[in-house]
């Protein structure tokens, strides 16, 4: 039994926050963020949208793309670190929402890598014929969480929600391989402060990015037995240009080839994987048959990544 993306969907704020908004609100320039990041603007969800809301528009897509009634899924995954509240969960909260009450429901916090983390688990699950479908949410609402006059984390994060339905796919499709990592001696580098807000050394999770991308694609080509040149297309967590076009080097893949949405959502945490794959499928840019990496890092720190042969 192969586990697969069978149905994807996504949900975009409509406000757009530009860097040239910015400038009016910290001491900082279009120019400094599109040059140090790629965002050129991001999105941020109203005071009456939460992350459960989001994670509903999402999941209800990837259903209807899936072809999967609420009621056949089994196990709800939301990855996220911006949950409405501690619990009920937002894994719950959606379980209700969908009518999917036949699911098991629980929230997963690795950070940006949180979506990594939830196709993986996923993956355990219909790999060992216990459950036929589970639903997996990546979903932030970072700008509650963001200290709005620090012009250090201000300018790179957004709101936004991306999901995936798994299920079983035929013979040789599907995840080949994955690799999931973390190192809590890193923590000190990105958390949440008392106040609620992203505190983060850049220069530090700079440096353990452009590694650990690089690194982690290439261990799971080699352990789903491919080489750099079998590689279609990488999806990269969309936390900057610099870092992603690290990784897009190291596996020698030619711009095209490589998911970009940084610049009009800037970093959405553990929805950016699953929006940017939602965008190249209906873009049309993944085939039926493609070989496609996804890596992520975060706070924790934490990381993953996954090699999948597109189509069911
Ligand atoms: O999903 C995981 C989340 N985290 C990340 O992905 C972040 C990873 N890190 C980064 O993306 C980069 O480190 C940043 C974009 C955060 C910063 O870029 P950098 O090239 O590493 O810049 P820096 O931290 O070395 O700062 C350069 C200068 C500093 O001034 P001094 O000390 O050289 O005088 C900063 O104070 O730029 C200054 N600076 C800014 N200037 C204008 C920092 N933020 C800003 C800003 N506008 N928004």
């Amino acid at each position: 039994m192969n586990a697969g993306i069978i149905g994807l969907g996504r949900y975009i704020p409509e406000k757009v926050l530009t860097n040239h908004d910015l400038e009016k609100m910290v001491e900082t320039s279009d120019e400094w963020i599109r040059t140090r990041t790629g965002i050129e603007e991001r999105r941020i969800a109203s005071d009456d949208v939460n992350t459960s809301h989001m994670a509903l528009a999402a999941a209800k897509k990837a259903l209807a793309d899936a072809d999967v009634a609420a009621e056949d899924i089994d196990m709800i995954l939301v990855a996220t670190v911006t949950p409405d509240q501690a619990f009920p969960t937002v894994a719950c909260m959606i379980q209700e929402q969908l009518g999917a009450h036949k699911a098991c429901a629980m929230d997963i916090s690795a950070a940006c890598a949180g979506f990594m983390y939830g196709l993986v688990t996923g993956k355990q699950f219909i790999e060992s014929g216990t459950f036929k479908h589970v639903l997996v949410v990546g979903v932030e609402k970072l700008s509650r969480i963001t200290d709005w006059d620090d012009r250090n984390t201000a300018v790179l994060f957004g709101d936004g929600a991306g999901a995936a339905v798994l299920g079983s796919v035929s013979e040789g499709k599907g995840i080949l391989s994955f690799e999931l990592g973390a190192d809590g001696r890193g923590g000190k580098h990105l958390y949440l402060d008392e106040k609620d807000h992203t505190i983060m050394n850049g220069r530090e999770v700079f440096k353990f990015a452009v590694r650990q991308m690089g690194e982690s694609s290439v261990n799971v080509i080699e352990k789903a037995g491919l080489s750099k040149e079998d590689v279609d297309f990488l999806i990269p967590h969309q936390a900057n240009i610099r870092i992603m076009e690290a990784a897009r080097e190291r596996l020698e893949l030619p711009v095209e080839k490589m998911s970009k949405t940084v610049h009009k959502y800037g970093n959405t945490s553990a929805a950016s994987i699953p929006i940017s794959l939602c965008e190249e499928i209906e873009a049309g840019k993944i085939h039926d048959g493609d070989v496609i990496v996804m890596v992520g890092f975060g706070g924790g720190l934490t990381w993953g990544a996954i090699a999948m042969r597109w189509g069911r």
